[in-house]
């Protein structure tokens, strides 16, 4: 089939490659014109296990394109996905849709034939009506069908998650587009992946029910942790007993800091907006909203406990930064607020991530990035394991220990407490008995 993605952003380039990858012939267009001539140029301007191999195949093999003219690629395919931002416009926490109608009205001066414009983009329940208006405003004829199809990629994953995804997800209030929508994911069904068709407001909120419903449940066990380090009971352990029940399911239960990312805090505010707007009280996305705020503060609080009350002067080494592994991506990371709040109280901060150094602690003193494990835990008070990369998942502490013994603040439980305290760390990590 002939296809357009609109943003050659992270979902954008991923589908897209995918979808060529499958044998379509797909136009990735985007507005920044650097951001198209790198890739034209064998460059990836973002970080995705897998990517850079995709892309080159595809692009070698001509079924993936890429420029920065929007009437070229939309009057030459027939399904066109909008892929931009959908970013958190105000204090209310409403999803910013200026990019999203902003291609809208112009991709519709360019509609030849009949087309089907999908929304990948995260949106708010109802903007497929919007689109539709909009349209039809430049448009007399209705040569055209506006459907949903959300996308659930998960960054450091995404391919994987195209390829082998849970369920695909088709809002549309026509049969056409429905079937048409079917055909293009048929290689994936026939694979095992399930096809659950709904109308357009349906597959919208779907999207935001979901990634509000994970939220929730990170923050659940997230505080089930805290009543854990109270009781002497191991969080994991209920984890375990709770996931084993198929109503709860045993993924994404896994305790540490605070969610971040682009997506569940930006996803979660903007659904109780939703709610806002439609008279709607989501009161437990709310206090997921709050608790999760609080889980930033409150590891920092541990942290400050950790190093008895003695922030001043003390050298603490984060390893890992970003708000998970396999992604350079910062967005809500809890580093973003632990970092300037050690620093600000006279902490030195070393930081080593695999992604690389951060612009955004490049204007604080005294935090530093390093270039390995070794060189950012020498001489240090305290270790934080923030992020779960695979490289710090084997370390040989007492190696790293060599020239002044550092406590260990283990956030996502890679290690063994009793391993560890036999021999010898001072060790402690979340929701389990020191
Ligand atoms: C998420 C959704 O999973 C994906 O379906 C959606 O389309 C985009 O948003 P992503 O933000 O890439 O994906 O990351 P994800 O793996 O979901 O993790 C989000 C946050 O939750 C991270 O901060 C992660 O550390 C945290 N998390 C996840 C936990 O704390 N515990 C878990 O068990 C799982």
């Amino acid at each position: 089939m002939k296809i357009c993605m609109i943003g050659a952003g992270y979902v954008g380039l991923v589908s897209g490659s995918c979808f060529a990858d499958l044998g379509n012939f797909v136009w990735c267009v985007d507005k920044d014109k650097q951001k198209i001539d790198m890739l034209n140029n064998n460059q990836i301007p973002i970080f995705e296990p897998g990517l850079k191999d995709l892309i080159n195949k595809n692009y070698s093999s001509g079924r993936l394109k890429f420029t920065t003219n929007l009437n070229l690629a939309v009057k030459n395919s027939d399904i066109i996905f909008i892929c931009v931002g959908t970013p958190t416009s105000n204090k209310k926490g409403s999803a910013d849709l200026r990019y999203v109608y902003n291609v809208v009205a112009e991709l519709s001066l360019y509609i030849n034939k009949f087309k089907i414009i999908v929304t990948k983009s995260t949106v708010p329940v109802t903007t497929g009506d919007k689109i539709e208006k909009i349209i039809l405003k430049k448009r007399r004829k209705k040569l055209f069908e506006v459907v949903s199809n959300p996308e659930f990629l998960r960054e450091g994953e995404a391919i994987r998650d195209f390829r082998f995804p849970d369920r695909i997800v088709i809002g549309a209030n026509s049969k056409i587009a429905t079937k048409k929508l079917k055909s293009l994911y048929d290689p994936l069904i026939k694979k095992g992946a399930i096809f659950f068709s709904t109308n357009r407001r349906g597959a919208e909120l779907i999207k935001y029910a979901s990634n509000a419903f994970l939220a929730t449940k990170i923050s659940f066990m997230n505080e089930i942790s805290n009543l854990c380090e109270k009781t002497g009971v191991n969080v994991e352990d209920v984890s375990i007993g709770i996931g084993l029940d198929k109503r709860i399911g045993s993924r994404f239960l896994r305790v540490g800091p605070a969610y971040g990312g682009s997506c569940f805090p930006k996803d979660t505010k903007a659904l109780t907006f939703t709610g806002t707007l439609f008279k709607t009280d989501l009161s437990i996305i709310k206090s997921v909203i709050k608790s999760n705020e609080k889980r930033r503060i409150f590891l920092t609080e541990r942290v400050k406990k950790i190093l008895s009350n003695k922030i001043k002067n003390k050298k603490v080494t984060f390893l890992g930064v970003t708000f998970k592994p396999n992604t350079d991506d910062m967005r809500q990371s809890s580093s973003l607020l632990m970092i300037p709040y050690l620093h600000e109280r006279g902490a030195k901060i070393n930081y080593y991530d695999p992604s690389g150094e951060k612009k955004e602690f490049s204007r604080l003193k005294n935090v530093f990035f390093c270039n390995d494990i070794n060189e950012a835990c020498e001489k240090v008070d305290l270790v934080i394991i923030h992020t779960e990369w695979d490289e710090f998942k084997s370390l040989d502490f007492k190696k790293l220990y060599r020239k002044r013994k550092f406590k260990i603040y283990d956030m996502r439980n890679l290690y063994s407490p009793r391993d560890m305290k036999k021999q010898g760390f001072s060790y402690h990590s979340i929701g389990r008995q020191n």
